[in-house]
C-alpha cells in the first residue's frame, strides 16, 4: 500500500505497519505529516527503519503532532527534559515497560503518543509487543460491551514507582478515566485499561473489579490483537497512545539495549 507521499507496508491485519519514504530527521512540511499522522490513525503503530537523529531533530519531529509531555515518573536528559533515555544493560535491574500498558495513562491527560527511537539493540531479543485496543474491545462480545461502556477506572502509578524508588518521596498521578474511550480523531471506540496501572473499577466490589480487571488484562494479551517488533539499530516506533499498549521484551540480560523516547500530550478521554 502507498499514499502519495509514502510507502506503508501493513504487518498485521489488525495493527502495526512499516513506513518508507521519508527521512526524519529533516523538517517536514505539512502534508507529509498529515501523511505520518494518517497512517497512525490506521495502523495505530508505524515503524521506520535507518533512521538518525540527534536529540533536538527528535524533539522537533514529536513537536510536529503536539507539545511535548514530561515523564513524571523518571527524569529527562539533563539538557533535554522531554526525553527519556530507554535503556538497560549488565547493571540494571528494571527495563522500562515489561509490562502491559500504556504510557502514562494515570496523567488526568494521558498522552496521545510516543515516539521511540532505538540506536543500540541486542543481537537478538528486546522485541517490543503491540497490542490493539480497538481490536480488543470489538472482539468481546455485545452484552460484555454494554457491561463495561459506561464503567469508569482508577489508574495509579504510585504502587509502581514507590516499589522501583523506595527513597524517593514523591506522590505520582491517580486518575479515573472510563473503560471504553472513544478515541477523538478516529471516533472508535478502544478499551482503556492495563494491566500495571489501572487498579479499580469504580461502581463494582473489590473482588468483582479484580476479576474483571484480571479477565481483561488477560484478554489484551491475545495474540490476534497484536504486532511484534524486531528493532534493528537506528529503527523508529511512533505508537497512538491511546488504542494501544505494549510490552517490552526483557530477554536480553546483560546485554545492552538503548534509545530515546519523546512523548506527545493527550487529551481527557471520554
Ligand atoms: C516503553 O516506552 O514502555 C518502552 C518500550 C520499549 O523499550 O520497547
Amino acid at each position: 500500500m502507498s499514499d502519495a507521499l509514502l510507502e506503508i507496508r501493513p504487518m498485521t491485519r489488525q495493527i502495526g505497519a512499516e513506513i518508507f519514504g521519508v527521512d526524519l530527521s529533516q523538517p517536514l512540511d505539512q502534508a507529509m505529516v498529515a501523511a505520518i499522522h494518517d497512517a497512525l490513525m490506521v495502523h495505530q503503530v508505524i515503524f521506520f527503519r535507518d533512521q538518525h537523529f540527534t536529540h533536538a531533530e527528535h524533539k522537533r519531529l514529536g513537536r510536529y503532532f503536539g507539545e511535548l509531555a514530561l515523564h513524571s515518573g523518571v527524569a529527562g536528559l539533563p539538557d533535554h527534559p522531554e526525553i527519556v533515555a530507554i535503556h538497560a544493560d549488565a547493571n540494571s535491574t528494571y527495563i522500562a515497560g515489561d509490562n502491559w500498558h500504556s504510557d502514562l495513562s494515570e496523567y488526568d491527560e494521558p498522552p496521545m503518543g510516543s515516539i521511540l527511537y532505538m540506536h543500540t539493540l541486542p543481537d537478538s531479543g528486546g522485541d517490543t509487543l503491540f497490542s490493539s485496543m480497538y481490536a480488543a474491545y470489538d472482539a468481546l462480545s455485545p452484552a460484555m460491551r454494554a457491561f463495561l461502556d459506561p464503567l469508569t477506572a482508577v489508574h495509579d502509578s504510585n504502587h509502581i514507582y514507590r516499589e522501583l524508588f523506595p527513597d524517593v518521596q514523591k506522590t505520582y498521578p491517580c486518575n479515573t478515566h472510563p473503560v471504553v474511550r472513544t478515541h477523538p480523531v478516529t471516533k472508535r471506540k478502544c478499551l482503556f485499561v492495563s494491566e500495571s496501572k489501572t487498579t479499580r473499577i469504580n461502581g463494582l466490589s473489590k473482588a468483582e473489579s479484580s476479576a474483571v480487571l484480571r479477565f481483561l488484562a488477560d484478554h489484551v494479551k491475545d495474540p490476534n490483537f497484536q504486532v511484534r517488533f524486531r528493532w534493528q539499530p537506528h529503527s523508529v516506533a511512533f505508537w497512538d497512545n491511546r488504542c494501544t499498549q505494549h510490552f517490552a521484551v526483557w530477554d536480553y540480560f546483560p546485554d545492552t539495549r538503548s534509545g530515546t523516547r519523546v512523548t506527545i500530550k493527550g487529551d481527557r478521554p471520554y
